[in-house]
């Protein structure tokens, strides 16, 4: 049944000139299925450099909105109509015109995870591979940085010489991990490696070897040449990559780590949203116009 599914997608797909973009934290047999596999920030460069005519965007609401946002001329599907980001919905625009009102002088930088409301009130937009950057880039001392608190107090450390106005928003899945399940994990093994994702608060960062996105933490093992195991601290949907990148490699992952608006997308759902044309994502021209400036911002500041 999944095998004839894949086929059915992958025919329909290749008469309909689409791409099939997927997040490292899909399904196995999503990730099967894409054409891309990226994090947050490559698969936003794909989005805008492909030359498809249909984007099926297997992640979350953001992520096929930002798509949407580089490339008005494609019709951009999200197969899984109530995949959001709960994150992202920690940020209101209202709320970001209040906080802007109070500090005139502050340029606003926004996590890619946010709506496309709080994105066209932002000067520029990251992600959590080029969020240093971008800040350290930008002409302004004082930045409002949202919405999440985790990644904004990892940049605030890294970039000491500038003064971040943090939000109070934060990844459920990755702000649950405290500094004893690592030190339990690493009871498992003389030789670990922890790899961090921003998202997770300092007590965890602190116990890092190593602190980045999801490309950039499987590029960092595939690229490790000591002989160690890895205890991998983020969505486990990753390992799906990174054992096949690494197949000799010993992995330890923290179970409860599972983001279930990821999950949401089923190979039934990539099929019919594509058959059907269903699930389109649409947003006003005006709209769109201020979150792109955002988002072309961090395509030249994180360069
Ligand atoms: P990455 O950009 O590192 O893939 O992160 C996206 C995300 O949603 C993390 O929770
Ligand atoms: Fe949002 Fe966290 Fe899920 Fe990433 S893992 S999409 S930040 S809820």
């Amino acid at each position: 049944m999944t095998e004839s599914l894949k086929e059915k997608i992958l025919e329909l797909k290749n008469k309909k000139n689409a791409i099939i973009l997927a997040h490292y934290y899909q399904t196995p047999e999503v990730q099967e299925i894409a054409d891309f596999i990226g994090d947050s920030y490559q698969l936003s460069k794909i989005a805008k450099e492909n030359s498809a005519d249909i984007i099926v965007f297997c992640g979350v609401k953001f992520m096929a909105e930002s798509a949407k946002v580089l490339s008005p001329n494609k019709t951009v599907l999200l197969p899984a109509e109530k995949a959001g980001c709960p994150m992202a919905d920690m940020a209101t625009a209202d709320a970001l015109a209040d906080l802007k009102n109070k500090h005139k002088d502050a340029k606003v930088v926004c996590y890619i995870n946010s709506s496309v409301e709080v994105k066209a009130l932002s000067d520029v937009c990251c992600t959590s591979s080029n969020a240093v950057k971008i800040v350290k880039n930008i002409a302004s001392d004082n930045i409002i940085f949202l919405p999440d608190k985790n990644l904004g107090s990892y940049v605030q450390e890294q970039v000491p010489e500038k003064n971040i106005i943090l939000w109070n928003g934060f990844c459920k899945v990755h702000n649950m991990i405290v500094r004893e399940d690592i030190i339990e994990a690493k009871k498992k093994s003389e030789n670990l490696k922890v790899l961090v994702h921003p998202e997770c608060w300092k007590p965890v960062r602190d116990m890092a070897d190593f602190i980045g996105s999801t490309g950039a933490m499987i590029n960092y093992v595939t690229e490790d040449k000591d002989n160690a195991e890895y205890l991998i601290v983020t969505e486990t949907g990753i390992m799906h990559k990174m054992k096949e990148k690494n197949p000799n490699k010993k992995f330890h992952t923290l179970d409860n780590m599972v983001c279930v608006n990821m999950k949401m997308t089923k190979l039934e759902d990539v099929y019919k949203s594509l058959l059907e044309m269903k699930n389109e994502i649409i947003i006003e021209e005006s709209l769109r116009k201020k979150a792109l400036a955002s988002l072309e911002n961090m395509l030249i500041l994180g360069r």
